[in-house]
């Protein structure tokens, strides 16, 4: 019989180093990547272009339905068109940071994103053997059943200073106190997505607070390596 797709998901706010730590272990494993965060981020690209009114939930929804995404999977190029558009760039900017959890909270907008999700996540398990996914829902709710799940954490102070360096290129007190109100305004939004800073049942907790890029990519390598030895 065909081998199971081993799906990898990976939870965790902002800062803990989810993203660079999913990439390296999807290149290590020659696995397929999908940054579901992402989706929601190219939706709300969407939206402004289309200029859809944003306290207007049935048209954001419409909006979900219909956003004509293209999502690459390799994770050392993680591609990102709407509509033929190259928006890999545009969709990390501060104004859709600032805009995209009020779209991620519209239920029905979460219903066709994990819908959507679910399809890529077994499309590219199917055509590499294996997919790594990460977001806030992958190990509660778009795949609960993944033979592995993380959890990514670290301390406020670790993802303030990590978070100061992208975005000022310093982490002294003063960088630090800049990032503060984005950071904590952000874990406020986000949490009312999904629950994703206590670890389901099930779920394997790495707190990076304390490890660099290499320790924080070999201790959930050490995870993987466990369930497929299993
Ligand atoms: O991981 P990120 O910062 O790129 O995520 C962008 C936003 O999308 C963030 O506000 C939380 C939301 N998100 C979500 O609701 N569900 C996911 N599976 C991934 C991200």
């Amino acid at each position: 019989s065909e081998p199971t797709p081993f799906v990898i998901g990976i939870d965790g706010p902002s800062g803990s180093g989810k993203s660079s730590v999913s990439r390296a272990v999807a290149s290590r494993l020659g696995a397929g990547y999908l940054d579901t965060g992402a989706m929601y981020r190219a939706l709300t690209w969407w939206c402004r272009h289309t200029e859809v009114d944003l306290g207007d939930a049935a048209a954001i929804t419409r909006a979900a339905l219909e956003l004509p995404l293209t999502i690459g999977d390799d994770p050392e190029a993680p591609t990102v068109l709407v509509d033929g558009t190259d928006v890999a760039e545009a969709i990390r900017t501060s104004e859709i940071s600032s805009l995209v959890s009020t779209i991620a909270t519209v239920p029905d907008v979460r219903v066709e994103m994990q819908r959507r999700q679910r399809a890529l996540i077994e499309d590219i398990a199917d055509r590499h053997g294996a997919c790594v996914a990460e977001g806030r829902d992958v190990t509660t709710v778009i795949a609960p059943d993944a033979p592995v799940r993380i959890l990514l954490t670290a301390s406020e102070e670790a993802r303030l200073r990590r978070r100061s360096l992208e975005v000022h290129g310093a982490s002294d007190q003063a960088a630090i106190e800049a990032t503060r109100d984005q950071v904590v305004r952000r874990d406020r939004d986000d949490s009312t997505v999904s629950q994703f800073t206590e670890a389901a049942e099930g779920v394997s907790v790495v707190d990076t607070s304390d490890l660099d890029f290499e320790g924080s990519v070999a201790a959930v390598m050490a995870i993987v390596d466990a369930a497929r030895t299993r």
